[in-house]
């Protein structure tokens, strides 16, 4: 009997050990592949750079307007399972730190608008964060002109830089005639957030240019606010992401750069404030809304620093991938279905999922249906981070010169972009309205 009982632990223990090896094999597999596909990015970034070392310069791309006005950037698909409020942070490749696709131009014509509807809420700084911005300013200039150099043309060494896609010269001659954030908003498409360390050591917001928070709405109630203020109500903060930030910014040097994603889900592609955060505690999503509306939002994030100031820069950028273009996309509705229902509860609650989850449940059920009919998936397939993550299987199909335009389901929301802008402005005013009382 005690023969047997050994006998049996032995052979639990032995199919322990297969079970365990062939899980960290698969993983290991996955991780391997993953970095291999997603080509131009990724890699767990662990290493340091010389805190001396010179921030990279990027390599030219020689992109025309034309040519962007057909390009679309990296496809993300940044969605996990598990689901661990983790900082998942890959490092970044110089050339993609201020990136170019066809939405450049409607992106900043809604900066532009942002600005002079919403001026310092969106754009501004304190005092003590001059040398920082100018720093941004210059280093912005600097990416523009060296890698896209028939975007941004200049024929005085850059005190003129004529923005070739809005048609507009920017006169950088001193006394500048503008803010510096001005300069870089009508640059770059990506949202600017500016930190810097106090007399106390802690990391404050002390400038932004950000017409796009998407749902945060109103920047102006957090510049001077620590980070830890900042992300008060994320989820799992203090416990999961504040350590590793904290450790991240302490040896954080101007070469080491780190990209990543996170991403919400709304009915609109609005750039400033998103349906799905202007919905009151407790309302659900209009019943009129077509499933076939609902888009990811991923939220493309970068941070370095800058070598003079030592402030440390964090940049936003949308894109909006809609569920329907990612429908034959293997795994990806099974994923959005299983994290919107089964994601830690302060995340459901944060991103707002429980407005819209059972109206979309259907459209998202048939998705996954139309996987298994055709082949694309099992029904027992097991629902996991995707092995091309964060980005769609098709990143390795496609390079820079090319972009990464879905081969089966193509998309082009500008149309759409201005159209729910000018009909949003009325919400927009209102919510702005409401947070501000409440943020009073
Ligand atoms: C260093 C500069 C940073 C700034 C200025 C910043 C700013 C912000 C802001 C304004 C929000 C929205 C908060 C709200 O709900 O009102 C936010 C959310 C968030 N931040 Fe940061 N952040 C920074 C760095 C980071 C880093 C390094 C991480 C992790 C690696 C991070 C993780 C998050 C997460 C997880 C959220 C919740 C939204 C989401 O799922 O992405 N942040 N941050």
């Amino acid at each position: 009997m005690i023969a047997d009982q050994v006998s049996l632990a032995y052979l639990f223990g032995a199919c322990g050990i297969i079970l365990t090896t062939y899980y960290l094999v698969q993983q290991l597999t996955i991780r391997h592949k993953a970095s291999k596909e997603a080509s131009r990015t990724p890699g767990k970034s662990s290493h340091r750079t010389d805190p001396n070392a010179p921030p990279p310069k990027p390599t030219p791309i020689y992109l025309t307007p034309e040519q962007v006005k057909n390009r679309d950037d990296r496809p993300w698909r940044p969605f996990r399972w598990p689901y661990h409020q983790t900082m998942s942070i890959f490092k970044l490749d110089i050339n993609h730190w201020l990136d170019m696709d066809k939405y450049y131009y409607e992106y900043i014509k809604e900066k532009e608008r942002v600005y002079h509807s919403y001026g310092p809420d969106n754009i501004n700084w304190l005092p003590g964060s001059e040398d920082a911005c100018l720093e941004l300013m210059e280093m912005v200039k600097e990416h523009m002109l060296l890698r896209y150099p028939l975007l941004f043309t200049s024929e005085d060494n850059g005190i003129h830089v004529k923005n070739e896609i809005t048609g507009e010269t920017l006169d950088f001659s001193e006394p500048l005639k503008l803010d510096p954030l001005i300069y870089v908003s009508k640059m770059a498409k990506e949202d600017f957030y500016i930190v810097k360390k106090d007399d106390e050591g802690v990391h404050r917001l002390v400038a932004a240019a950000v017409p796009f928070p998407g749902g945060s709405f109103g920047i102006k109630f957090k510049l001077g606010k620590t980070l830890d203020v900042i992300h008060g109500h994320v989820p799992y903060y203090t416990t999961k992401l504040r350590p590793s930030m904290e450790r991240w910014f302490g040896r954080m040097q101007p070469a080491d750069l780190i990209e990543r994603a996170s991403w919400y889900i709304s009915w609109d592609h609005k750039l400033l404030l998103n349906n799905v955060y202007a919905l009151q505690a407790g309302d659900k999503v209009p019943s009129d809304v077509e499933p076939t509306d609902f888009n990811v939002r991923v939220e493309r994030q970068t941070l370095r620093r800058l070598p003079k100031s030592k402030a440390i820069i964090f940049t936003n950028h949308p894109i909006f991938y809609s569920i329907e273009e990612m429908k034959d996309e293997p795994l990806v509705p099974s994923l959005i279905r299983k994290i919107i229902y089964e994601a830690p509860e302060g995340i459901i609650h944060y991103k707002n999922f429980e407005s819209f989850r059972d109206h979309i449940l259907p459209y998202l059920d048939s998705l996954v249906g139309r996987q298994v009919e055709n082949g694309l998936i099992k029904r027992e397939t097991p629902i996991r981070t995707l092995p091309s993550y964060p980005f769609a299987y098709f990143v390795n199909d496609s390079n820079e010169e090319k972009g990464w335009t879905n081969p089966s389901h193509p998309v082009d929301y500008r149309s759409k972009l201005q159209d729910e802008i000018k009909k949003g402005i009325s919400m927009e005013e209102e919510t702005f309205q409401r947070v501000s009382a409440t943020a009073a």
